[in-house]
């Protein structure tokens, strides 16, 4: 099981804000929500909304991690465009049994929006 975090604190610059009543955040969550259940991958993706990732200048924010897989936070999704990507790179993560996905096999948005790549708790270290 992959889960995706999803930031639904996160704003729009202030010129772009207007009176929006939704958050990028939510509407992203609710998307990606919609396209687990299209590809019916509920058995291996879950979606979680949380307030903050700590990557608050690069709206949108996301993290992706698994059981025993390295884990990513990514930054600059498009709530609108990005969403489809974001359940394919999921899916990735998923059927990746250590969680690197190599970067060829990576949707745009995770090739390039990478922030942090964090290890699982169950890794020891490169040995020598
Ligand atoms: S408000 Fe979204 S990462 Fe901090």
């Amino acid at each position: 099981m992959v889960k995706i975090f999803v930031c639904v604190s996160c704003r729009r610059p202030a010129a772009e804000n207007g009176e929006e009543e939704v958050r990028p955040g939510e509407a992203l969550a609710t998307a990606l929500e919609h396209g687990v259940a299209a590809r019916s991958a509920g058995d291996r993706v879950a979606v979680c909304r949380v307030e903050c990732l700590a990557v608050c200048d690069q709206p949108y924010t996301i993290a992706l991690t698994g059981d025993d897989k390295w884990g990513y936070v990514i930054g600059n999704i498009d709530a609108d465009t990005h969403a489809d990507e974001t359940v394919e790179a999921a899916l990735k993560l998923a059927a990746a049994p250590n969680g690197i996905v190599p970067l060829r096999e990576r949707p745009p948005s995770f090739r390039k929006g990478v922030v942090a790549r964090i290890p699982p708790l169950t890794f020891e270290g490169k040995r020598p």
